[in-house]
Formats: structure tokens, C-alpha cells, sequence
């Protein structure tokens, strides 16, 4: 027989950064992060799993194409959901021997390599996720999250959807370290993210490198694990429990500012943001004093990609500006004078 199975885990981006592990190898961070998941439908990743006693060995399928399994960090996923499932067999043995087999895996990723997101926390998620649903193993989605944790260490949060916070836990091997859901969609379901692609290009430091990187040279970096994150992740837990736009959009720049800037302060220093993503941060700015109200935050990653986060009744009030903005030089200007403002209103 063959046995299969198909899941979907969704896009996460941080909204409080995790940057920095203090176990390289169990990828278990330096402080606690934030995620807001898009929309499961917008951006994901839908991975199908099949087992049988005739396959020959594990393959992998990504977008179409045959991949290697053979990294480290897939290969520990694989051998922790094995392990799990080999002792669901044991405590009965009706069930198959699925864990003694070899799988074959096809993941497809419904948006552009060109949209410059991660694909590898929605990826290693829904790797994880159709695994542990294919063995039926009874582990809660947090249990399982730390599995995924392994794969790629944002990967736990995208396990849940809504929003997520990855606990960073203290034990040395990593169970306490996992992702715990801190309000589903629907508890603010009129929050919307926007994507404002500023280059596709490939990222210039890899995450994984990068915040060795920060860790081992930049001295702001203590201050902001030591006193910054650990306050920040309480309040914007807060400002999204009681849906509070303006903090949570003040918090979510401010943690994007504080991640870039350890990365401006490694030595030597490491640059994601280019002139465009920076163009943005103070087009946003901007905005938000026009409209003497906090409409709009923007994040960015490991790449000069802005994500802007914004509540639906004010889209139009934010894509007027950045259509304008956009089309003005066929680029980014914030610069706008007191009459190009006055056009807004
Ligand atoms: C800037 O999860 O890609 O997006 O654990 O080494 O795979 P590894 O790193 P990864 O790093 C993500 C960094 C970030 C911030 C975040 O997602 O929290």
C-alpha cells in the first residue's frame, strides 16, 4: 500500500526578530520572537507526503524539481519524526511500519522566488507538519513546532497560524523552546500585510551566517537581547491581544529598526536595507505624520524587502500615497512637499 497525506503551512514574518542562536546545532535562538502569518491561502507552501514498504529511498520534489534530503538540518526532522512514530508502533502493533520506510516528498510554494520572501520557515513547516499528519502522531502543533524549529529556526512559528510567539525557552536541549499561538486571524481579521518587492535579487548574507555574525562581533547586540526584546515581546503580545494598532505598529518598527542596526553595528557590518527600503521607512513615517495617526508599519528582513502591516479601512488612505510615491520618479521619493501632501486630503 501506499499511504499519503498533503498539508499547507503558511508564510510568517517577524514582527519582533529572532537574530542570534545560542545553540547553532538545535537552532534555538537568543531571544523570544514574534510572527504575523499571511493569509494560508496568499502564501504558502503545500507539501504532499507518500510512504511505502516499495519505495527505494527518500526523494525530494521542490517546485518540480528533484532535490537533495541530504542536509543536516532535514535529515534531524526526519529522524525525530521517525523516531516518534517508531514508538506509536511500538505501543501497537497494528499499525504499519511507516517509520522503517522511505519517503517521498513533493513541496510546491505558491508564490514567486521574485517576491524575495523566505520560503524556508513556510517550507520546513509544512515538511514537518505532513509528516507528523501522515505517522498520526497525537503531538500538539507546539510539540511539533519544535521539530520544525530544527529545520530552520523561524519555521516553528509558521505551524500556527494568526499570530505567533516563539518562546525561546532555557533548557539546554530545546524542549522548552517552541512556538505557542498568541491570537488566531480572526481575533483581528482586519489586519492586512502588503509586500513592496524592492529587489529580488538573492539575500547577501545568508540569516544563518549573518546573525553568527552579529553575535560574535556587535556589542549593541547584547544590549538588545539583555534589554530591549524581553520587554518589547511582553507589550506587543499585549498590543495584540488588546488590538492595538498604533503600539503594535510602533513596536514592530521599532524591532526592525533595532535588528538592522545590530546588523549595521557586526563588524564588519552586514547590510540588508539599501537606499529604496529606506526611502520607504521614511515614506511610512511620513504618512503616519500626515495622517496624525498611526496607519501603517513597515518590517524587513534579511533583505531590503519592505513588508507593510495596516488595518483594511485604511488601505486606501495608504495605497493613494504609495501609488503616488511610486509612479512620481518611477521609484521611491519620499520627499513630498506641503502641496504634493495636500492632493491627499
Ligand atoms: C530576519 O529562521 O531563516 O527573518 O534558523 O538559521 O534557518 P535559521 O534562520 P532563519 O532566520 C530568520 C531571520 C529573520 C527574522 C525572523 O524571521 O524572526
Amino acid at each position: 500500500a501506499i499511504y499519503t497525506v498533503s498539508k499547507t503551512a503558511p508564510v510568517n514574518i517577524a514582527t519582533l526578530k529572532y537574530w542570534g542562536k545560542r545553540d547553532k546545532n538545535l537552532n534555538l535562538p537568543t531571544n523570544s520572537s514574534i510572527s504575523v502569518t499571511l493569509a494560508q491561502d496568499d502564501l504558502r507552501t503545500l507539501t504532499s507526503v507518500a510512504t511505502s514498504e516499495t519505495f527505494s529511498q527518500d526523494q525530494l520534489w521542490l517546485n518540480g524539481k528533484l532535490e537533495s534530503l541530504e542536509s543536516e538540518r532535514t535529515q534531524q526532522c526526519l529522524q525525530d519524526l521517525r523516531n516518534l512514530r517508531s514508538k506509536l508502533e511500538a505501543g501497537d502493533s497494528s499499525l504499519p511500519p511507516m517509520s522503517k520506510w522511505n519517503l517521498h516528498i513533493v513541496s510546491e510554494n505558491n508564490f514567486p522566488t521574485a517576491a524575495g520572501l523566505a520560503s524556508s520557515a513556510a517550507g520546513f513547516a509544512a515538511l514537518v507538519a505532513a509528516i507528523a499528519k501522515l505517522y498520526e502522531l497525537p503531538e500538539s502543533a507546539s510539540e511539533i513546532s519544535k521539530i520544525a524549529r530544527k529545520g530552520s529556526g523561524s519555521a516553528c512559528r509558521s505551524l500556527f497560524g494568526g499570530y505567533v510567539a516563539w518562546e525561546m525557552g532555557s533548557e539546554a536541549d530545546g524542549s522548552d523552546s517552541k512556538a505557542v499561538e498568541v491570537a488566531s486571524q480572526s481575533h483581528w481579521p482586519d489586519m492586512k500585510a502588503a509586500i513592496l518587492v524592492v529587489s529580488a535579487a538573492k539575500k547577501d548574507t545568508p540569516s544563518t551566517s549573518g546573525m553568527q555574525h552579529t553575535v560574535a562581533t556587535s556589542d549593541l547586540f547584547q544590549e538588545r537581547i539583555r534589554n530591549v526584546v524581553p520587554k518589547r515581546f511582553e507589550e506587543m503580545k499585549q498590543a495584540i491581544q488588546s488590538r492595538d494598532f498604533a503600539s503594535f505598529a510602533e513596536l514592530t518598527m521599532r524591532d526592525s529598526n533595532s535588528f538592522h542596526a545590530t546588523c549595521l553595528d557586526s563588524y564588519p557590518p552586514i547590510f540588508y536595507m539599501n537606499d529604496t527600503s529606506r526611502q520607504i521607512v521614511k515614506l511610512c513615517h511620513q504618512i503616519n505624520a500626515f495622517y496624525k495617526e498611526t496607519i501603517v508599519a513597515y518590517t524587513f528582513d534579511a533583505g531590503p524587502n519592505a513588508v507593510l502591516y495596516y488595518l483594511e479601512q485604511n488601505e486606501t488612505k495608504l495605497m493613494a500615497f504609495i501609488y503616488q510615491a511610486f509612479q512620481r520618479n518611477s521609484g521611491w521619493d519620499s520627499k513630498f512637499s506641503a502641496k504634493d501632501l495636500a492632493a491627499f486630503e
